[in-house]
């Protein structure tokens, strides 16, 4: 038994007939931590979510959250958790105060000044008298982030939040997730987005077709991670390519674009640039291909290279 943790799931396994969806994953969240499942689409996030609220039952291992087990406390289990899967549901012809004051009536009432609390917590104070149907999708996921904490949970679940947002939606959304954090409470997450866990997580898990691949802190996935390659363009790609040969731990290749991809240790990579300047081949363009956590992401998860239109089909469940 460990107080502390707000999550403790320890060998647990889910199989959809053939498909293993969860392979022997043990994950613990310490209370007050924020806490990023990372993984490509189909790697098991939302599966293990499910089985976390209950909604489908583990084929092996346990899962105890605020020390409590399915099988010993039934849906106790979930008392101080709230949270939603894939895509939070209201009632479009609704507006967005009275679908929470439905929610809030379902759970028998909550305290007075709670309601105002949440619609300010989540930015949608001014927009609270308006329809959900005329509601962007990142006011959606908002106010599902609003009917969750009406809660008033310690543990605060969430499935891709920023998943499908602009990038305007994303921002808010990770601020929002900040602030939550910073107030205390504790956050699981899942995410498919690198930049957003190192952003806002502290520890990580990173699944892989069901398996955990790494397991850590941000920091340790930082020192695992590979030297960044570079685009290069230049006056004189052919004369760039020629000198790189006096740089043997800087690698340089023709990319189909036309551009060269630079790679190798950052010292290395900066004195050959410097070698080009010398020799007169001006530089037209000089970006990293990718951050050397993606890098990282992208060969622990065997992804050659990032799904732009990552989007998931929402479920037809939400757990608040
Ligand atoms: N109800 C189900 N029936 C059959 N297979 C399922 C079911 N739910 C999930 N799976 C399979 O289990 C695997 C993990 O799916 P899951 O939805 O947990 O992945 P995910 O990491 O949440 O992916 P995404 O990023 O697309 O949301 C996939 O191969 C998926 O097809
Ligand atoms: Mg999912």
């Amino acid at each position: 038994m460990n107080q502390a943790l707000a999550v403790d799931a320890t060998g647990v396994t889910k199989n959809f007939g053939t498909v293993r969806a969860v392979d022997d994953i043990s994950i613990q969240v310490a209370a007050g931590e924020v806490y990023g499942v990372l993984g490509p689409n189909g790697a098991g996030k939302t599966t293990f979510l499910r089985m976390l609220f209950g909604l489908i039952r583990p084929d092996a291992g346990t899962i105890r959250v605020f020390d409590k087990t399915w099988d010993q406390a039934g849906v106790g289990v979930l008392d101080g958790v709230a949270g939603f899967i894939e895509s939070p549901r209201f009632y479009p012809y609704l507006t967005g105060r009275a679908n929470l004051e439905g929610l809030a009536l379902l759970d028998g009432g909550v305290r007075p000044g709670l309601l105002e609390e949440v619609l300010e917590i989540v930015d949608l104070t001014d927009r609270a008298e308006r329809k959900v149907g005329g509601y962007s999708y990142g006011m959606r996921q908002r106010l599902g982030v609003a009917a969750s904490l009406l809660r008033e949970p310690r543990l605060l679940v969430l499935d891709e939040p920023a998943n499908g947002l602009d990038p305007a939606g994303i921002r808010d959304m990770r601020a929002l997730v900040k602030r939550l954090a910073g107030s205390g409470l504790t956050v699981l997450l899942s995410s498919h987005d690198m930049g957003e866990v190192e952003e806002i997580c502290d520890n990580v898990t990173i699944l892989n077709r069901g398996a955990v691949a790494f397991h850590g802190t941000i920091a340790q996935l930082r020192t695992m991670a590979p030297d960044p390659g570079y685009l290069l363009s230049t006056t004189s790609d052919e004369r760039a390519l020629a000198l790189s040969r006096h740089h043997p731990h800087v690698e340089v290749t023709c990319d189909p674009e036309a551009a060269l991809v630079v790679t190798g240790p950052r010292p290395e990579v900066s004195s050959y640039v410097a070698s080009l300047v010398r020799a007169d081949v001006d530089l037209l363009g000089f970006t990293a291909t990718q951050t050397p956590l993606e890098a990282l992401f992208f060969m622990l998860t065997d992804e050659s290279r990032p799904s732009a239109a990552h989007r998931s089909e929402p479920l037809e469940e939400a757990v608040r």
